[in-house]
């Protein structure tokens, strides 16, 4: 095997906004993105300057540099990088001084065959956050992983690699905070001082460049600021998409999507969305609909849509090898699947049975892909699930010569799943006009926030993965990934009706909140555990539909700075030690101000981790001090759910769906507190694009209990809100006093108390 390691400077040269030094082995090119993110490209195909699938901004700023015999500095306001030259060798500082990280000095780079790896130093109480969807301790230390995206039916807490890969970690020592992107689609490796004695980490890909982007920002919510920035945040999601969705594999018929529909209904279970999986085709085939079960989409949709129900359709990238078919047909005469080297369409099976591959690398065929949605659109459909994208092909082995234009399957398999999805919401967007499609995906590369909404796949009916899905909700958060579901429940294998109650509780604090199950298995709505359990879940959904101006405006926040909605303890605290123990690894913060502590389904108490602060459970304005543990009552219809002191919470009462018009009356909840807090209230039509032209109702609410004054600010925006009615709730106020109702004038609105 052929070993290489990074060696000495032998010219250092500048061009435009890149410092280049060259060694015998590489090119080091240097560039600055912003003050905090720099980008170290480590490459032996300088001339190969392809474009990044996950990065969409240009270097920002202009690099400066001071050169002496042994080292060459780059300063920026918040970032130093020291590049010693001999061996060639990269450290990076704080302003003033301090070591973020650096390579290993012994090893640095090294390449074995076409493999690059980076060796870095590790730090004695180094912590790890990050990965996107990995299994595993939200602290990553002492693990290690691999990212090639894996269709894993029947995963455990402990499979990797699973669909989706997010190249990207944060750094947490000595009271300082790191970020690090490797924007390599190669298949990839991150290990954090698994197996080595504690004598380095290390990162790097089969083949390509060691090209990675540094981010120095010394907050958690600055790195995933600044990496949103990078990679791109995520828009607006339609507001039914945040309501309850009912999916199953499948509903065989129209008839059987529109009884569970009316059941709904007529149970007062709030919910906006039911899905078709598979079986809504014929044989199979995508843009297709069976004719005798599916027989008239049209008719079909529009009685959802009366019921205020939306309908998402699954498409797979598998196209089904069947002369006739338009889909094959069309692929085949121009070209469009991917191929052997010979040019021989490669031929893989899946559910429709044998199938070609479109190469959705090539944006002719993103667009003919794209384009088709109209056999879904045209009858009603707004939300399109992208499955099987890793790809998946039965017996999980696409061969490695499969090519997808010039390149070969193993170059770019972890984005074509990203690119599936960008097809997908490209043409859907350009269809359905002004109104935002909501696309859903299963494989994913940095950047897919830009695109789509991800689930965590195929987990299963167990107390390990509802806690797991926990995990991984909040780690592809920290990857700039906001909007995820699990699949409440559990898809393979069933819930005990205490599970699927308890799994709802977390449901209504997880972005996307979607009930999913795998075929045959026992039938999953709300009402099939009884009247009692259909009582705890549909509170469940009642109060996801109660906090959704809540969960509409932490969206907006997204949107606006990458901050997930569901975030690790790591983001706001985190050089609390305590909070990365097992027992509270799982718990996170919905939104600014609420905490949640899940629980598996066969306990009623639960050990919970209160950080720094004063907190309030919900359920009951108990007061609590933070920096503590708890041992707390965690009854199936009670979980444990904290509001920080301070908080504002924006709520409306049950609605049925998110169309329905409700009683107008805008509630906001503020807990006590001791220092100023504040909040973004944001409303939009919920359907459109007009907000970009202002049409949306924006106002800051302030708490400042020095003063004693609650402010809502005059409005922004020019789209009236929904509610005419503001009403104040406080809880846990000494002389609590309900301020009802206030009215709602977009003008200034200032209430002492
Ligand atoms: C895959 C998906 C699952 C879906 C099934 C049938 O297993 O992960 O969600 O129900 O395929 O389409």
């Amino acid at each position: 095997m052929e070993f290489k390691i990074l060696g000495n400077t032998q010219n250092v040269t500048q061009q435009a906004n890149k410092l280049i030094i060259s060694s015998a082995e590489a090119e080091a090119h240097i560039t600055i993105y912003s003050d905090s993110i720099i980008r170290i490209n480590v490459t032996r195909q300088p001339q190969n300057n392809e474009p990044s699938f996950a990065v969409i901004q240009e270097p920002q700023s202009k690099l400066t540099y001071q050169d002496d015999d042994n080292e060459l500095v780059v300063t920026t306001a918040a970032l130093t990088l020291l590049v010693s030259k001999n061996p060639l060798r990269f450290a990076f500082y704080t302003p003033d001084g301090q070591l973020l990280s650096r390579d290993d000095e012994r090893f640095g780079v090294t390449w074995q065959n076409s493999q690059v790896i980076n060796y870095r130093e590790l730090q004695g109480d180094e912590k790890f956050i990050g990965l996107g969807e990995k299994v595993g301790n939200l602290n990553r230390r002492a693990s290690s992983f691999v990212n090639w995206n894996t269709d894993a039916p029947d995963h455990t807490p402990l499979t990797d690699p699973l669909y989706e890969t997010f190249p990207f970690f944060i750094g947490i020592h000595s009271g300082l905070t790191y970020g690090l992107f490797l924007d390599n689609t190669h298949k990839s490796y991150f290990d954090f001082g698994a197996s080595c004695d504690d004598q380095f980490m290390w990162l790097g890909a089969d083949d390509g460049d060691l090209n990675y982007y540094f981010f120095g920002a010394q907050t958690v919510a600055g790195i995933i600021e600044d990496y949103t920035w990078l990679t791109g945040r995520m828009e607006m999601p339609p507001l039914w998409s945040l309501g309850y969705q009912q999916c199953r594999w499948s509903y065989m018929s129209a008839q059987e999507v529109l009884d569970v529909a009316s059941k709904f209904r007529e149970n007062n279970i709030p919910a906006d969305v039911m899905y078709c999986d598979i079986d809504y085709m014929e044989g199979f085939k995508i843009f297709t609909w069976n004719k005798e079960t599916f027989a008239e989409p049209k008719q079909f949709i529009d009685k959802l849509k009366a019921m205020n129900f939306k309908l998402v359709t699954i498409v797979d990238p598998g196209i089904k090898v069947e002369k006739g078919y338009q889909q094959y047909d069309e692929g085949v005469e121009r070209g469009y699947f991917a191929t052997y080297p010979n040019g021989e369409n490669y031929i893989g099976e899946v559910w429709p049975g044998r199938c070609h591959f479109p190469d959705f690398f090539r944006e002719d065929v993103r667009e003919w892909w794209g384009a088709a949605f109209t056999a879904l659109t045209e009858p009603g459909v707004e939300g399109f699930w992208n499955d099987m994208n890793e790809p998946a092909v039965w017996n999980q082995n696409m061969p490695w010569i499969v090519k997808f234009g010039d390149k070969f399957m193993p170059e770019v398999r972890n984005v074509y799943g990203m690119m599936m999805a960008k097809a997908t919401y490209d043409g859907t967007r350009k269809i359905l006009g002004n109104k935002r499609p909501f696309v859903l995906t299963r494989a994913a590369y940095s950047g897919t926030q830009r695109y789509s909404a991800v689930w965590t796949g195929d987990n299963t009916a167990t107390d390990e993965h509802l806690l797991l899905g926990a995990r991984l909700v909040n780690s592809l958060g920290v990857s700039g990934m906001a909007n995820v579901g699990v699949d409440i429940g559990g898809f393979s294998g069933n819930p005990t009706p205490e599970m699927m109650v308890r799994w709802n509780s977390l449901g209504t604090y997880t972005p996307m909140y979607r009930n999913h199950s795998i075929k045959d298995s026992e039938f999953r709505e709300p009402w099939q555990y009884g009247a009692d359990n259909l009582e705890l879940i549909k509170k469940s959904i009642e109060e996801r539909y109660k906090l959704l101006p809540y969960l509409y405006s932490s969206f907006y926040q997204t949107s606006q700075t990458g901050l997930p909605v569901c975030r690790t303890l790591a983001i706001d605290y985190t050089h609390d030690h305590n909070i990365y123990h097992e027992d509270y690894q799982n718990q996170f913060l919905f939104g600014d101000a609420l905490l949640v502590a899940p629980v598996i389904s066969t306990e009623i108490t639960a050990k919970v981790y209160l950080p720094q602060g004063n907190w309030y459970r919900l359920s009951t304005d108990e007061a609590f001090d933070g920096g503590q543990e708890y041992v707390v009552d965690a009854p199936l219809n009670d979980l444990p759910v904290f509001a920080k002191a301070g908080a504002i919470i924006t709520q409306q009462s049950v609605k049925q769906s998110t169309q329905d018009k409700g009683d107008g009356i805008l509630e906001i909840h503020i807990w006590n507190g001791t220092e100023a807090t504040s909040f973004v209230y944001y409303e939009d039509d919920g359907d459109t694009y007009d907000y970009a032209e202002g049409a949306y109702h924006k106002r800051l609410i302030i708490f400042d209990p020095t003063k004693k004054v609650m402010i809502l600010d005059a409005a922004e925006g020019s789209y009236t809100s929904q509610y005419d009615k503001v009403q104040v709730v406080l809880h846990a106020f000494a002389d609590a006093k309900l301020l009802s109702p206030v009215g709602n004038s977009n003008d200034e609105i200032v209430i002492y108390y």
